[in-house]
């Protein structure tokens, strides 16, 4: 079993899926296959009607709760949105932020992404920062330049104290829902660059520790591989997460690192 120098989180995010009677009965079924022994953080990401439901079904189990999103202000007439605070107390310690589906369905550009990282910051929650280039990004030569753009916006203004427990997620938007998960290569090369925009952020200590998931067509037959490369801290998964079984297996990974 692979000994990894930071704690593997486990994500599943799961969109806009599943009535709260599904999403608790899937909760259950993961607190219930979940290894006591197992280190690893595991996170569900419900909608935010199901999280009631989802922390309930989880209660007494280590699994952890995140919201899809979160507004970044702290109250007021801002119809259709959830406050830092009441992600809190409908029991959610992490917040899925700039996830590529908010940026591209739902126009948010790298300073909302930035004003939602602040408000969580500031209320205590830990951000699970999304970002990742598209096909045609890839295509022409400009995945670095995308993430260096995401990572900068992202953290502008944000103090190395407050960046502190941030979780970042590197899902290339090609590989998202579409069955093409990048190469174990492809993925190390990109978050070994994401950890060097860390390093030039916030110097060499937190680039160390700082986690960095990733994520797009994860799958209980890809992930031991994933994480067999030494920069990948864990992974976001979207639809492998829906099916209890398959989704227990990508948590219980085994990996022996490679490097
Ligand atoms: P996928 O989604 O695993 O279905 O590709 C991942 C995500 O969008 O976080």
């Amino acid at each position: 079993m692979a000994s990894h120098k930071r704690i593997p989180m486990i994500a599943g995010n799961w969109k806009m899926h599943l009535t709260s009677k599904e999403a608790a009965d899937l909760a259950a079924a993961m607190k219930k296959g979940l290894d006591p022994d197992l280190k690893h953080e595991v996170l569900l990401a419900p909608s935010f009607t199901n999280l009631h439901a989802v922390k309930a079904a989880i209660a007494g189990s280590r699994i952890l709760l995140a919201s899809q999103d979160v507004a970044w202000e702290e109250k007021g007439a801002f119809t259709g949105a959830v406050s830092p605070a009441q992600i809190i107390d409908a029991g959610c310690t992490h917040a899925l932020i700039g996830h590529s589906e908010r940026r591209k369905i739902f126009l948010e550009t790298d300073e909302v992404v930035n004003k939602k990282m602040k408000a969580a910051i500031k209320a205590g929650i830990v951000p699970v920062l999304c970002i990742g280039e598209t096909l045609e990004e890839r295509e022409s030569q400009k995945t670095y330049r995308v993430l260096e753009t995401q990572l900068t916006g992202a953290f502008a203004g944000i103090t190395p104290a407050e960046a502190n427990r941030v979780v970042i997620a590197y899902e290339p938007v090609w590989a998202i829902g579409t069955g093409k998960t990048a190469t174990p290569d492809q993925a190390q090369d990109a978050h070994v660059f994401v950890r060097k925009q860390m390093e030039r952020i916030y110097g060499k200590d937190y680039a160390e520790a700082v986690r960095i998931l990733y994520g797009g067509s994860v799958k209980a037959d890809n992930i031991d591989e994933l994480m067999a490369q030494g920069d990948i801290d864990g992974a976001l998964v979207g639809g492998e997460s829906l099916k209890a079984d398959k989704f227990l297996r990508v948590i219980h990974f085994q990996a022996v690192l490679s490097r």
